[in-house]
C-alpha cells in the first residue's frame, strides 16, 4: 500500500473528524482539578450541555464510552429482577439488552428485523397489558448507529401518556445528540445517554446521562448495586464544580469548544445539515441502484446510512478497497450484518465537500471492488446539494439590507 497522504476521511458513524479548533483547545496543560479553573470549566461546561440535551435539569459527565452511560443509566434507576421493555432495532440494543441481564435486571426483549425502529403501538400495547405495573423501565436506541434508523421518539412519548404508565424512559442518542433534534423534557424523558464521539465532535471518553426529577427521585431508592457510576456523589461534587474522581480534564476543555461551536452554527442549523447530507447520501445509493437498510423513510437516520450490498459482494472487502486507494474508512457491518453492510457516517464536523470526497471515494470504490452498481451516485447527490446551497443563496441575499 502505498503511504497515504492528505488527510483521512474517517466517515464511521464515530467517532467523527475532530475539528482543529477543538484539537487546540484539547493541547493545553492540563490543570489542578481541585482548583479554581477547573471549577469553572465544570460549572460551564454542564450548564452549555443542556440546551443539547434540550433539559433544565441536571447532566452528568462520566469519563467513559457510550458502555458506561448505559451502565450508569441502569444501575442508577432499577433494582434486581426489575423488567425492562427493548426493543430489538439493531447490534446496540442487543449490546443494552445483554447488559441489563448482566445486570440482573429482566429485559422483554421486543423483538426486531434490524431494519424498522421502535413501533409505539407494540410499546402501547405492552404498557396496556401491564396493569399491576410489573415494567419498570423502558429502554430505546434513538439512533441505531448499527443500521441507520432513527426511532420516532414524539410517537413513543405519546404510546406512553396513551397507556398511563410510570415506566422510566431511558434513551440512548449516542449517534444522535447534536446531530438530530431531541428534546429531553418535552418528551419526558428520565435518562438521555449520550458520548463525546460523534454529534459533539470529540474524541471518544466522555459520556453522559441527563436526569429527569423522577429519574433522581427513583435513583434513591433502587437497588442495583453501583460505584463508579453512582449519581449521587456526582451530583454531589457537581454543584460546587468538581468531581468525586480524577475528571478527564482535557477532554472537558474540548467539551468547552465543542459547546462553543454549536451555539455558534445553531443546532438548528446543525439539524438542518445533518438532515441535507443524509438525503444527498440516499440519493447517491439509491442512483447506485444499492438497498437502504432502513426501510421506513420517517424513520431514515441523519448521522449515518448503511447500504446493503448485492448479496454476492461483501461490504467489508468493498471497505478495504476504499481505505487501501481512498485513505477513507467506512463504518463495517455489526453482528448479524457484517460483511452485508457499510454505513456511511455523514455527521459531526462535516460539510457539502467532505460529503462529496466521501461519496466520491465510495463510487470508485464499488467499480474497483466489482460491486454490481449504476453511475451516477455523486451526480445526484451534487445535484441534490447545488440546489440546496442556490435555496441558502436566495435566503440570505433575500434577508440581507439593499
Ligand atoms: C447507539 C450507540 N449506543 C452505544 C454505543 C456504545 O458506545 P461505546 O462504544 O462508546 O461504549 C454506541 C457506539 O458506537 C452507539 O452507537
Amino acid at each position: 500500500m502505498a503511504v497515504p497522504s492528505g488527510r483521512h476521511l474517517l466517515q464511521i458513524p464515530g467517532p467523527t473528524n475532530v475539528p482543529e479548533r477543538i484539537l487546540r483547545a484539547m493541547a493545553r496543560p492540563t490543570i489542578d482539578h481541585r482548583g479554581p479553573e477547573f471549577r469553572e470549566l465544570t460549572l460551564e461546561v454542564l450548564e452549555n450541555l443542556k440546551p443539547v440535551f434540550n433539559t433544565s435539569g441536571p447532566i452528568v459527565i462520566f469519563p467513559g464510552s457510550g458502555t458506561g452511560a448505559w451502565e450508569a443509566a441502569l444501575v442508577n434507576t432499577l433494582s434486581p429482577g426489575d423488567k425492562v421493555v427493548m426493543f430489538e432495532t439493531g447490534h446496540f440494543a442487543t449490546l443494552w439488552r445483554g447488559m441489563a441481564e448482566k445486570l440482573g435486571l429482566d429485559p422483554h426483549f421486543v423483538p426486531g428485523d434490524w431494519r424498522h425502529g421502535v413501533d409505539p403501538d407494540v410499546l402501547e400495547n405492552l404498557l396496556h397489558d401491564d396493569r399491576h405495573h410489573a415494567l419498570k423501565g423502558v429502554a430505546i436506541v434513538h439512533n441505531e448507529t448499527s443500521t441507520g434508523l432513527t426511532s420516532r421518539m414524539a410517537a413513543v412519548r405519546r404510546a406512553l401518556d396513551r397507556a398511563v404508565h410510570p415506566a422510566l424512559l431511558l434513551v440512548d442518542t449516542i449517534s444522535s445528540l447534536a446531530c438530530m433534534d431531541y428534546r429531553h423534557d418535552e418528551w419526558g424523558v428520565d435518562v438521555t445517554l449520550g458520548g463525546s464521539q460523534k454529534g459533539l465532535m470529540l474524541p471518544p471518553g466522555l459520556s453522559f446521562n441527563a436526569i429527569s426529577e423522577k429519574a433522581l427521585a427513583a435513583s434513591r431508592q433502587t437497588r442495583l448495586a453501583k460505584s463508579y457510576w453512582d449519581w449521587k456523589p456526582m451530583l454531589e461534587a457537581n454543584k460546587v464544580g468538581f468531581f468525586p474522581y480524577t475528571p478527564a480534564t482535557n477532554l472537558l476543555y474540548g467539551l468547552r469548544e465543542s459547546l462553543h461551536m454549536l451555539r455558534e452554527e445553531g443546532l438548528a442549523n446543525i439539524f438542518e445539515r445533518h438532515q441535507r447530507h443524509a438525503e444527498a447520501t440516499r440519493r447517491a445509493v439509491k442512483a447506485w441502484g444499492l438497498e437502504i437498510l432502513c426501510l421506513d423513510p420517517a424513520e431514515y437516520s441523519s448521522s449515518l446510512t448503511a447500504v446493503l450490498m448485492p448479496p454476492e459482494s461483501n461490504a467489508d472487502q468493498l471497505r478495504q478497497v476504499i481505505l487501501e486507494q481512498f485513505n477513507m474508512s467506512l463504518g463495517n457491518g455489526l453482528g448479524k450484518l457484517q460483511g452485508k453492510v457499510f454505513r456511511i457516517g455523514h455527521l459531526g464536523d462535516f460539510n457539502d465537500l467532505m460529503l462529496a470526497g466521501t461519496l466520491s471515494g465510495i463510487e470508485m470504490g464499488l467499480t474497483l471492488a466489482g460491486v454490481a452498481h449504476s453511475r451516477g451516485g455523486v451526480a445526484a447527490a451534487f445535484d441534490y446539494l447545488t440546489q440546496a446551497a442556490a435555496t441558502r443563496q436566495r435566503q440570505t441575499s433575500e434577508v440581507a439590507p439593499a
